[in-house]
């Protein structure tokens, strides 16, 4: 046996035990009845919408709530993160139910380049073919390399570990076509969607200022951004918490992370972050977090 032999057996090994600890244990038990994900987005905040859905990596044999999000702008849509197995079509009819017969996809905002959020892209090109993709330039290399997100020097044995089973899931992103030029790249530790450029060169849409503020959170992967909704004052925290279920209490908490330092300096920055007043992550057993909940847990790390 090889090297990828024994790395897919310690792998599978790891698996039931990692995925049951992070998430069908007493922490995280989805909102949503598994079976029937929400056909279309529901509209959460005016303007900002949400679509639950199943991300079913390993061969369908695991099952992970995900949401992706939405916000309108006039007749415009920016779409927060693209899906992944299991949810790819879903996502893209739901998105064609959402947009109607005249309003466009404009861009999708990349919270970072994990299967869950990426790997719906290439199938969500076939309708909107123009669309802007809009990532920090930490995420660009498991973008335009081979490199992946699995192997970089982490700070934790956790993700020592469960680094492994990342390595095992199908990755989407070998498909994907290339997108680079394309690509708005968001540099720096935050800005403002209104001036995003790519390749150096205005952009023919881009949402009003004012609207969508980003703050760069790494820690979960080098290029985690989150996006603030300014006229709801909410948050669109991607993976920097997810909220998992305490004895039934919804409660926040970290995921696996490659480096821990950066991702609790993000949860304080996020919890520092002006007057906000709903966080909501991309995997969520409750209804988001408040500001004041947020805070604790920023406080209790
Ligand atoms: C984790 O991040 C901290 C703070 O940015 C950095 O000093 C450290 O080198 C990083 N650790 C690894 C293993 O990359
Ligand atoms: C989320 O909100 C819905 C609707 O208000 C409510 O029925 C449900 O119990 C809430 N879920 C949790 C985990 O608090």
């Amino acid at each position: 046996m090889g090297v990828k032999g024994v790395l897919s057996v310690v792998g599978v090994a790891v698996i039931g035990v990692l995925l049951g600890l992070n998430y069908s244990g007493k922490h995280s038990t989805p909102k949503t009845d598994q079976s029937v994900p929400a056909a279309r987005f529901q509209e959460i905040k005016p303007g900002l919408y949400a679509l639950p859905t199943l991300w079913k990596p390993l061969w369908g044999l695991a099952t992970v709530p995900t949401n992706l999000f939405a916000v309108r702008v006039n007749k415009d849509w920016v779409l927060i993160d693209s899906g992944g197995e299991g949810a790819i079509e879903h996502v893209a009819e739901a998105v064609k139910q959402l947009l109607g017969s005249s309003d466009r996809l404009r861009a999708i905002f990349y919270t970072h380049a994990h299967f869950e959020h990426i790997g719906g892209t290439a199938r969500l090109l076939q309708d909107h073919p123009d669309v802007l993709h809009i990532l920090h330039e930490g995420e660009m290399p498991f973008l335009l390399t081979t490199k992946r997100h699995f192997w970089e020097p982490t700070d934790n044995w956790k993700w020592a570990i469960s680094r492994y089973i990342a390595a095992l899931m199908n990755n989407p992103l070998d498909t994907l076509p290339d997108i680079s030029a394309n690509t708005a790249v968001l540099h720096g530790k935050t800005g403002d969607l209104a001036d995003i450029t790519v390749q150096g060169k205005k952009v023919s849409w881009a949402p009003p200022r004012g609207r969508l503020q980003w703050l760069h959170v790494p820690g979960h992967s080098p290029g985690l951004m989150l996006l603030r909704h300014v006229p709801s004052n909410t948050i669109v925290a991607g993976d920097i918490f997810r909220i998992g279920l305490d004895k039934g209490t919804p409660k926040p908490e970290l995921l696996p992370v490659i480096n821990a330092t950066q991702a609790v300096s993000s949860v304080k920055a996020l919890a520092d972050w002006g007057d906000w007043q709903v966080a909501y992550p991309c995997h969520d057993a409750g209804n988001g977090s408040s500001h004041a909940q947020f805070s604790d847990f920023a406080n209790s790390l």
